[in-house]
């Protein structure tokens, strides 16, 4: 087993709770990585001998990201839609059925190689794990085949059969819901992980809370765990159906009220509140208050939401400086959540952290500092060092 000795690591972080930051940060230090993941941290004159020897030259080392929300498996783009909402349109969902309608279309190859581009892409920005949800075939082969595609990638994957009523079921919104918690749903059921529901009254093409509950519960029931895309478009039930049903995490949270931020933190052990800046970015909606969630308890993730239609951008460090220049959320708070509080809502321990004994799924910032996440937005300072 070849081990491999990092030094020169301007700034660790480790992301051990133990700190005021949680950051859990030291200085100077150095690591040892093996084929298990990580076997020694330590100070850099401690530092032991190994097979290979990286020099980070004062570079800050971090967890890599866990981008814990999105929608990479689809064909064609909405540029076009995003032009117009620029100038006033507004986002209602209605979009999805064009993405849907290309999905469709594509060849298995045609939807697999841009995944992998997109994977790659996240890669390149620091990302380590990701959640892949299907959501653009809304039919029992499309739905299979973009988990299949997903599943090549990621052991993270979502079943989202109830993203929208697809347009030809748009008048029998009841038999859709029976197609998706029937024979869709056990025909996904061995390509995912989890399910997830657009609960969302604010759109004609969502589902209410009743609609997505039925379609929870015969998730859970088909042994899928739960998540919610919830209060994105106007205040609503699925922050609060999230925690009922014990869902891992609820997503968007653009609008909460004092009940669901109550509710949210009575839960934080359970579900987890993932916020998704780059939405509010690309679909000109205002910021939810992440300081507001982070004083009352909640446990919260940021993750990138990567689709065509409400945010194209794969990139965590762009989501970390969103977090901290628009929804009060310190560097360190901000980068947290996209390592620790992502993978607490992937509801895994063994991603996030740079621990002895964990993996070694590891980013390069290169920079002295994690704060020049969000202090150089834009410029591309992060790489993956292993993992994905
Ligand atoms: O997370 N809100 C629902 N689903 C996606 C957007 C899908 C789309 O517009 O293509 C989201 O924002
Ligand atoms: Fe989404």
């Amino acid at each position: 087993m070849t081990s491999t000795l990092i030094t020169s690591i301007g700034e660790l972080v480790t992301c051990d709770d133990s700190t005021e930051d949680r950051l859990g940060i030291r200085h100077n230090a150095a690591i040892v990585i093996t084929d298990d993941g990580i076997s020694w941290i330590g100070a850099d004159t401690e530092a032991p001998p190994a097979d290979q020897r990286i020099d980070l030259g004062g570079r800050t080392l971090i967890p890599g990201f866990v981008d814990s929300h999105s929608h990479l498996v689809f064909a064609g783009d909405r540029s076009a839609e995003f032009a117009a909402r620029m100038t006033g349109a507004p986002y209602d969902g209605g979009g999805i059925a064009s993405t849907m309608a290309a999905t469709r279309s594509a060849s298995d190859d045609e939807l697999r190689l841009p995944v992998a581009a997109r994977v790659a892409e996240m890669r390149a920005q620091g990302t380590t794990t990701v959640e892949i949800k299907s959501g653009y075939g809304l039919s029992i082969a499309d739905e299979a085949r973009a988990l299949r595609i997903a599943g090549e990638f990621t052991p993270e994957t979502t079943f989202l059969g109830a993203h929208v009523v697809p347009p030809e079921w748009r008048h029998r919104r009841a038999d859709y819901i029976d197609l998706v918690i029937g024979d869709m749903l056990s025909t996904a059921a061995p390509y995912a992980r989890w399910i997830d529901v657009f609960c969302e009254p604010n759109s004609p093409y969502a589902f209410d809370a009743d609609e997505a509950r039925t379609v929870l519960e015969a998730g859970r029931d088909a042994g899928l765990e739960l998540r919610v895309h919830g209060n994105q478009l106007g205040h609503g039930p699925g922050a609060q159906l999230a925690v009922e049903l014990e869902a891992a995490s609820v997503d968007h949270c653009t609008y909460l009220s004092d009940a669901d931020v109550d509710a949210l933190a009575d839960a934080s052990d359970t579900t987890v509140a993932t916020l998704l800046p780059g939405v509010e970015f690309c679909t000109r909606s205002p910021y939810p208050d992440g300081a507001r969630l982070l004083a009352a308890g909640v446990s919260i993730a940021l993750a990138s939401d990567c689709n065509p239609g409400t945010c194209y951008s794969s990139s965590i460090p762009f989501m970390i400086a969103l977090a901290v220049r628009e929804m009060g959320l310190t560097p360190a708070q901000a980068l947290y959540a996209a390592t620790v509080g992502a993978a607490r809502s992937l509801r895994r321990s063994d991603i996030g952290r740079i621990v002895v004994g964990g993996r070694a799924d590891l980013a390069v910032i290169e920079a002295p500092s994690h704060l020049h996440l969000a202090y150089r937005p834009g410029v591309p300072l992060v790489r993956a060092l292993e993992g994905l």
